[in-house]
């Protein structure tokens, strides 16, 4: 009975048709206010929530000649003493199911973007400017372990990814979050991101349920105290990595992606030429094979950090974009592009994004590139400490706690020519949309020096991954 009122309470809050008496049975409504004046007049007996809406919608939608106004009527009453009783509490549900209904894409995007930028800013100073990660996925991974923490490594798992403290937001960012990536012949992102247990850990069944359902994370075994070794192998087969796995505690977290993608314009594929490389101080420090388009986009000057950025679509439509960001000059401006988008929500960069006047000449160079590391030391200065050591932070997760020994990841992107066939028609300019046309000063883009790069789903402007390339003699 109360999940089938749950039903129909739900149902009259999402539907705003005027025909209620048609979709709710007289009878059940009628139980249902008898129920309710049975709460109101006992408070002992609990309260069916909401109440405040569902009873002002029955009101405002019954037919004046309805018999069940009157029943309903009293119940409304601005006087009733037992009404303004419970009207605290009744504002609290309100507000608490009004809160849920609102749409949570900017938050979620503010918050993946600060986790993104500051593990990104981290990372750098380990990798030398030199790599590139997937902040989205370990953003995942982390929710999920969030959702079994306990009170003291939850806290600093939300503040850390910006999670709401409130559930039914929570679980918007997850629907959020699962919807970004979209595979398809064009782009595709593959990804393998799990949980690996010790075979003599319990996994609860509450926290699998919640991984089961969001998707967020994929669990499994291996016997990583018994036989450490082939455990080792497995998890690095499992990430397609080398590296030394982090086995010192109940579980290893892992992750891996490889993203394929075509352009939307191709790039010159018959015209890939060997060309020198320069570090920040304009030094030549290798040769790169430049692959290059001359393509009208849309690019952006920050004169203040001497930088430019320049969007290339990718896949049918512009459904993801590229941003390309170096300095206009060799002075570690890239940095400093990193450290002025600190703060900043990507959507603001692009909006200093303006169409070039005409079509400009872009090179970029053709890589492969590939990062393995464990992100654990970078989470810790990020302030996520207590989930690898303490046993209460993973308690609901698992008998015994999880207490992953770190987290690895595996990223392999590739940068080449080919875009999607049939080309789209000339002239079609596509991927962000909004921007007014405006002049632009310099008339080309030529990555022959560090520069930056992230992915974003065009529609929602999250990202997706992000690198940084200084070095033409490192994979
Ligand atoms: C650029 O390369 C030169 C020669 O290898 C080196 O001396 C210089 O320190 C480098 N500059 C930067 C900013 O890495």
């Amino acid at each position: 009975m109360k999940l089938l009122l749950a039903v129909v309470v739900l149902a009259l809050t999402l539907n705003e048709g005027p025909n209620i008496d048609a979709t709710l049975p007289p009878l059940l409504l009628a139980s249902l206010l008898s129920q309710q004046r049975q709460a109101l007049l006992h408070p002992g007996i609990p309260f069916l929530h909401p109440i405040p809406p569902l009873l002002q919608q029955v009101h405002s939608l019954l037919h004046p000649a309805s018999p069940l106004l009157q029943q309903v009527q009293p119940l409304l009453h601005p006087v009733s003493p037992l009404l303004q009783q419970v009207q605290p509490l009744l504002y609290q549900e309100q507000t608490h199911l009004l809160n849920c209904q609102t749409d949570q894409s900017v938050q979620f995007r503010k918050a993946l973007y600060e986790f993104s930028l500051n593990l990104y800013n981290a990372l750098s100073d380990h990798e030398n400017d030199h790599f590139v990660t997937s902040p989205f996925s370990i953003w995942m991974s982390l929710a999920a372990l969030a959702e079994g923490a306990e009170s003291e490594a939850q806290v600093q798992l939300f503040k850390v990814l910006g999670l709401p403290q409130q559930n039914c937001l929570r679980q918007k960012f997850y629907t959020i979050a699962m919807s970004l990536e979209i595979p398809g012949t064009d782009v595709s992102f593959i990804r393998n991101r799990g949980i690996i247990f010790d075979e003599g850990v319990h996994v609860k069944k509450q926290w699998r349920n919640f991984v089961k359902t969001s998707k967020l994370l994929e669990y499994v075994s291996a016997p990583i105290k018994d036989k450490p070794r082939l455990a080792e192998i497995m998890l690095q087969k499992a990430i397609g990595s080398k590296m030394l796995m982090p086995l010192q505690g109940n579980s290893v977290l892992i992750d891996s992606l490889t993203y394929r993608g075509v352009w939307t314009n191709s790039f010159d594929a018959e015209h890939v030429a060997m060309e020198p490389f320069y570090n920040d101080s304009g030094e030549q420090i290798g040769i790169v094979p430049m692959m290059r388009i001359r393509l009208r986009t849309r690019i952006a000057e920050i004169p203040l950090f001497k930088a430019k950025i320049v969007e290339l679509p990718v896949g049918n439509d512009g459904r993801y974009t590229m941003l390309i960001g170096m300095g206009m000059e060799h002075n570690g401006a890239m940095r400093k592009l990193a450290n002025l988008q600190h703060g900043a929500i990507i959507s603001e960069v692009i909006k200093l994004l303006h169409l070039s006047p005409g079509p400009i000449e872009i090179a970029i160079p053709k890589i492969t590139m590939s990062t393995d590391y464990n992100a654990r030391v970078v989470l810790e200065q990020l302030g996520i400490r207590d989930i690898w050591t303490d046993p209460a932070a993973t308690k609901h997760v698992s008998r015994p706690a999880a207490l992953p020994g770190g987290l690895v990841q595996h990223v392999i992107i590739s940068l080449t020519p080919e875009g999607i066939t049939p080309p789209p028609p000339d002239n079609a300019v596509v991927g962000l949309l909004g921007n007014i046309v405006n002049e632009v000063g310099d008339d080309n883009f030529i990555a022959n020096k560090p520069f930056m790069y992230v992915l974003i789903e065009s529609r929602t402007h999250n990202v997706l991954f992000a690198g940084s390339y200084s070095d033409p003699n490192r994979a």
